[in-house]
């Protein structure tokens, strides 16, 4: 193989690498629900929360909902059929924006941890997440502005 040669394929061979590594991140990133808005409510439907994979079908615990209205997204968690929770992904200490970690939203500014409900867990900060008020019907779910 002379050089010419060995420099493509090394240079293919790393782009495959580094394709491979941004569909795994995107693979884990979180998934942004698609959304309309209607009157003052966030419309979605409730099949957001369900993907396949390997043909099997697989539930989200939660959605994030992206406004124009609100800096940050809305953490939207499925707890039953009719019952959803929808939380303001603000930190209530100095504003900074959460991570959904497994079942609490953590702050990356100081450590603040919120339960997947928005009640406080660790602080510094002391008061609870805002939420939203929430609907459903057979299709949808509706988050009250
Ligand atoms: Fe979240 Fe300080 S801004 S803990």
């Amino acid at each position: 193989m002379d050089r010419q040669t060995f420099l493509k394929t090394c240079g293919f061979a790393c782009l495959g690498g580094s394709v491979m590594t941004l569909l795994e991140g995107c693979a884990s990133a979180e998934y942004v629900a698609q959304t309309i808005l209607q009157d003052r409510k966030i419309v979605l439907k409730k099949t957001e929360f369900i993907y396949i994979q390997k043909d099997k079908r697989i539930e989200r615990k939660y959605v994030l909902v992206r406004n124009d209205k609100f800096r940050f997204p809305i953490y939207l968690r499925k707890q039953n059929e009719q019952t959803y929770t929808a939380l303001l992904m603000e930190c209530t200490h100095r504003s900074c924006e959460l991570n959904p970690q497994g079942e609490y939203l953590v702050c990356p500014c100081h450590g603040s941890e919120f339960s997947n409900q928005g009640v406080v867990q660790n602080p510094p900060a002391t008061r609870d997440l805002s939420y939203f008020k929430t609907s459903t019907d057979d299709e949808n779910v509706y988050i009250h502005l």
